[in-house]
């Protein structure tokens, strides 16, 4: 991927994730951002809908990682990573991760990425909500009104140009201490579709969750698990563990 990036900014668009892919399939040249004012019918993981909120970040990076496809299932992680850093640097805010690529506050969730691959080319999505007055249940928003469209401008492309950097690199150096850091799941006990249950207690190199259930500890791989939530029910972690001291 050493040919610059090649961005494309259009006004309204159904989902930038099914706009991104019919570039990259007329032959587009990548690495390709799409970025949207606006999404009508934006597209979330494991078949999910995507509310774009009234003042949204709305973009999809098609690649074509120098990685190898086994390393592949970092990048969802990578992406949530890089676009942690952007808003960071952008607005100033700290947001955290939930495994593995949900963007979340105190309040909610903020933001989300959805990745997908065809052959030799991952396509990868981003969506923050960035002011959003009503926003449905866990749902939330940055706060922050950007009528000129400039922050979410800025904070797609510091996110392309990052994640670009990272998959040009070495593999090994996907972010994993980092993603460890700033893992809110970790230390959770977690349910899972469509009837796991147990407690999050690290990441594994490859990006999967560790978790420790009652039958033993089990390896979670986002594209086998259709949600992952806390739960505040029966909450006893060290029932997972054996653990007699508690
Ligand atoms: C999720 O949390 O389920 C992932 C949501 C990803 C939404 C973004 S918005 C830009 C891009 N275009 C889409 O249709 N979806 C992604």
């Amino acid at each position: 991927m050493a040919t610059p990036l090649i961005i494309h900014h259009i006004d309204k668009i159904g989902s930038t994730q099914d706009e991104a892919n019919r570039l990259a399939e007329l032959g587009g040249v990548l690495p390709l951002l799409l970025i949207a004012r606006s999404q009508s019918r934006g597209r979330g993981r494991q078949g999910r809908g995507w509310l774009t909120a009234p003042c949204a970040l709305a973009c999809s990076l098609v690649v074509r990682p120098e990685w190898s496809c086994q390393n592949w299932s970092r990048v969802p992680l990578v992406a949530g990573l890089a676009a942690r850093s952007a808003i960071k640097e952008v607005v100033g805010l700290d947001v955290s991760l939930k495994w593995p690529n949900d963007l979340v506050t105190g309040d909610g969730k903020i933001g989300g990425v959805l990745s997908e691959s065809s052959g030799d080319r991952m396509t990868v999505g981003l969506g923050v909500n960035l002011w959003w007055p009503d926003p449905p249940s866990e749902i939330a928003a940055l706060g922050i009104e950007d009528p000129e469209w400039e922050i979410a401008n800025s904070i797609a492309l510091i996110w392309a140009e990052r994640m670009i950097s990272v998959l040009d690199g070495d593999f090994t150096h996907w972010g994993y201490e980092e993603y460890r850091k700033v893992c809110v799941t970790l230390g959770t006990e977690i349910i899972w579709e469509p009837d796991g249950r147990g407690v999050a207690v690290d990441i594994a190199f490859d990006g999967a969750l560790l978790v420790d259930t009652t039958g033993g500890r089990l390896e979670l791989r986002s594209g086998e698990v259709r949600e992952v939530r806390p739960t505040t029910l029966d909450s006893d972690p060290g029932r997972y563990r054996g653990d007699d001291a508690r």
